[in-house]
C-alpha cells in the first residue's frame, strides 16, 4: 500500500491524481504547490494536507513516493531532495532543464537506494511495446532507419497561462523539451542509441509569445548504422496523431495510433492502441497509469527502474546538441 504525494498541482497533475485514485493499493497522503490557490484546491479536492514547500512534505507527510509534476527548471532540485530523504520519485519529463542538472540527477539516483522513474509513458502504449518486441526479436533483420513527425498546435494563450513554458530559463527549451521529446525518446529507444545529431531548431509562428523554438528538423545517426529523420512543429492548426515509421530488412513498421507491420512476403499485422482512459488531454496518451502501476509494483526491488535518469538523459542530450547547433553564440543559455 504505497503512501504517495503529488508535488506540483498544475495541468498534468490531473492524470497523476486519476492514476493514484484508480490504483487499488495507493493512498494519497499529501499535495504540495507554492501557489496558494492551486494548493488549496488540490488539498480540498483530495481531502489531504497541503504543503507550500516540498521539504516540509518530505519531512512530515510520510510519503514513500512523490510524483513531481512541476516546471522543468525545478525537476532536479526537487528530485534530489526526495532521493536524499529516501523517498521514491516519479518525475515528469524532461529529466532536467539543462544537461548539467540532468547529470546531477543521474549521479544522485546512482547513489540512492530510493528509486526514480521518468514519465515517458508512451513507451507503455500497446503498439509501441509491440514495435519494441518485434525489433528486439531479431525476426525483422537489421533496422535501417526511422522517420517521425509531431505536427501539433499550441496558442499564445497556452504560454501566457504558464510563462515558464516559453522561456529558456523555465523550460530549458521549447517544443522539443515540452512536446516532441516523447516521440524523440521513442525513436532513439526503438531504432537505437544516437551517435550524431544534425538539425535546426527555429521559431516559425509563436515568436510573439515565446523566446524558445516551436519547430525542429533533425537527422539522427544511430550507433547501429541506421539513420532517422525527425520533423516536429507547433505551427499546425490541429494536434495530428504523431507518426513513427521504421524501416527494417524484412518489414516496414508504421505507427499512426495503431501499428501496421507490412512484411516483405505480403503479410500485414495491425496492433490497435488502447483508448484514452483518463481525464487528461488526448495527446498525452493513455499510458500514465500503466507506468505508475509498474513503478509502484516494483517498489522495494533492487536495481533501478527501467526508465531511470540515465535512460531519460538520452533524449535530453540529443535536444541539447540540437540547440548547440541552432544557436551558436546565443546570448542565452541553451546548455
Ligand atoms: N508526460 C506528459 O505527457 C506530460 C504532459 C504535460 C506536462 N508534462 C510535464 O509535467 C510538468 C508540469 O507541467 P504542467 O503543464 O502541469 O505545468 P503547470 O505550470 O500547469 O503546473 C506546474 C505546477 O507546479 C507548481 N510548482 C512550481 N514550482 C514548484 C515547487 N518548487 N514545488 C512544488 N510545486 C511547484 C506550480 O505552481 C504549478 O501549479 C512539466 O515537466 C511538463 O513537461 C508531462
Amino acid at each position: 500500500m504505497p503512501k504517495v504525494a503529488v508535488i506540483g498541482c498544475g495541468d498534468v497533475s490531473s492524470v497523476h491524481f486519476d492514476a493514484i485514485s484508480a490504483h487499488p493499493d495507493a493512498e494519497l497522503v499529501a499535495v504540495c504547490d507554492p501557489d496558494p490557490e492551486r494548493l488549496a484546491k488540490a488539498a480540498a479536492a483530495h481531502g489531504v494536507p497541503g504543503y507550500a514547500d516540498h521539504r516540509a512534505l518530505l519531512a512530515e507527510a510520510g510519503a514513500e513516493v512523490v510524483h513531481i509534476c512541476t516546471p522543468h527548471n525545478t525537476h532536479v532540485d526537487l528530485a534530489v531532495d526526495a532521493l536524499a530523504a529516501g523517498v521514491n520519485v516519479i518525475l515528469e519529463k524532461p529529466l532536467a532543464h539543462t544537461l548539467a542538472a540532468g547529470e546531477r540527477l543521474v549521479a544522485a539516483a546512482a547513489a540512492s537506494t530510493a528509486r526514480i522513474g521518468i514519465c515517458f509513458q508512451n513507451r507503455y502504449n500497446a503498439p509501441v511495446q509491440e514495435m519494441h518486441r518485434l525489433l528486439s526479436s531479431g525476426d525483422l533483420g537489421q533496422v535501417r532507419g526511422g522517420a517521425a513527425t509531431v505536427l501539433w498546435s499550441r496558442t499564445a494563450e497556452y504560454y501566457r497561462d504558464r510563462p515558464w513554458r516559453g522561456t529558456w530559463a523555465g523550460g530549458g527549451g521549447g517544443m522539443m523539451m515540452n512536446q516532441a521529446i516523447h516521440t524523440l525518446d521513442l525513436l532513439q529507444w526503438l531504432v537505437g542509441g544516437v551517435d550524431e545529431v544534425s538539425g535546426e531548431a527555429s521559431t516559425r509562428t509563436l515568436g510573439d509569445a515565446i523566446e524558445v523554438e516551436d519547430t525542429t528538423d533533425l537527422v539522427l545517426h544511430h550507433s547501429n548504422g541506421a539513420r532517422s529523420i525527425f520533423y516536429a512543429t507547433l505551427s499546425n492548426t490541429v494536434n495530428a496523431p504523431i507518426t513513427l515509421d521504421i524501416d527494417t530488412e524484412k518489414a516496414q513498421l508504421s505507427l499512426r495510433g495503431a501499428l501496421t507491420v507490412t512484411y516483405d512476403d505480403g503479410r500485414v499485422e495491425v496492433t490497435p492502441e488502447r483508448s484514452a482512459a483518463t481525464g487528461g488531454r488526448g495527446y498525452w496518451g493513455a499510458s500514465h497509469a500503466l507506468l505508475i502501476e509498474d513503478f509502484y509494483g516494483q517498489l522495494g526491488q533492487p536495481g533501478p527502474f527501467w526508465i531511470d535518469p540515465a535512460e531519460a538523459a538520452k533524449s535530453l542530450r540529443i535536444i541539447k546538441e540540437l540547440y548547440r547547433q541552432s544557436y551558436p553564440g546565443a546570448g542565452f543559455d541553451v546548455s
